[in-house]
């Protein structure tokens, strides 16, 4: 069937415009992760505390790791099925902080996590031509050192237990590392290598049976975002299709269906979650 234009222009006046609200409050339940644990990083804030909500929704047991622990805290207090998670201090870009809330989740939660999300992340606007190497190292440690150091850990977990068959990772990229973007450079520069990160464990990891998926946000409203001035915010969703910027729920649908069954058969993937356009 072709899509007919003049149909949308004979819409009668009264009509509702097709798109309005975020169509949040109508999403349902959907995922079956009841036994499974979850290691959701950067779960203390924005699309990371949005995942956790609906992993323990959907039945998980989550261990919410965050460099803020009070906001992890707070992340687990918000839970539905209070009493099956637990929060820990975890700072991505230190082996030993990593080692050691995977092993207090894996000794809390009498298990090792088969389900991860690498949503830690921090941004910097900093023109390119006078960006510092401290400014530049910094934002690749957090962003692409520390999706490696934990990837690496839980997965070499998942296979130490037996359990990898299971397994199923998604990386929060973003859609600025396959378009890039002017005056987050070096940010743009950490989530393309995010991009490329998970499309070689895919292919690398396919054999344990382990999963690895990224999803690439447009803007979305969180804290992250509201570091940006808000014209440029403005400016950027002019041309969006959707006209609005997306809900860090509308994110944490898509990282629950990539980690689920139900996304069996996709490995190395990354998936737009962008209004249909990015900056
Ligand atoms: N919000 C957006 O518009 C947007 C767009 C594209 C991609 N993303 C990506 O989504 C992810 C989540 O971003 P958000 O918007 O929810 O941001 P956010 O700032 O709300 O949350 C980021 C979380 O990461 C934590 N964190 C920072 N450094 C850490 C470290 N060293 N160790 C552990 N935790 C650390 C922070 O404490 C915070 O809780 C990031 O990777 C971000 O790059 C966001």
């Amino acid at each position: 069937m072709s899509l007919d234009p003049v149909n949308i222009i004979r819409q009668p006046a009264s009509a509702k415009p097709f798109v309005s609200i975020s169509p949040l409050f109508t999403m349902t339940s959907g995922n079956n992760f009841h036994g499974m644990i979850a290691m959701v990083t950067g779960g203390g804030s924005g699309i990371g505390r949005a995942v956790c909500q609906i992993l323990a929704r959907d039945g998980a047991r989550v261990s919410v790791c965050d460099v803020n622990l009070q906001a992890a805290l707070e992340t687990v207090a918000s839970l539905e099925h209070q009493g099956d998670h637990v929060a820990f201090y975890m700072d991505v870009t230190d082996k030993n902080s990593v080692c050691n809330a995977l092993s207090a989740t894996q000794e809390k939660l009498r298990g090792t996590p088969t389900l991860l999300v690498n949503s830690a992340g921090i941004v910097q606007r900093t023109r390119f031509l006078e960006m510092s190497e401290e400014t530049f190292m910094e934002v690749i440690d957090v962003n692409l050192k520390g999706t490696f150091l934990v990837s690496q850990a839980v997965c070499n977990a998942m296979i130490e237990r037996d359990v990898a068959r299971k397994g199923s990772v998604v990386n929060i990229a973003s859609l600025a590392g396959k378009n890039g973007l002017a005056m987050k450079s070096g940010y743009a520069a950490t989530k393309g290598a995010v991009m490329a990160l998970t499309k070689s464990c895919a292919k690398e990891l396919a054999k344990t049976g382990i999963r690895v998926n990224c999803v690439l946000p447009g803007a979305i409203r969180t804290p992250m975002l509201a570091l940006s001035p808000e014209e440029h915010v403005k400016e950027g969703l002019k041309t969006n299709p959707l006209g609005r910027a997306g809900e860090p729920e509308e994110v944490a649908e898509v990282v629950a269906f990539l980690l689920s069954g139900k996304s069996s058969y996709m490995s190395g993937t990354d998936v737009e979650v962008t209004g249909g356009h990015g900056f």
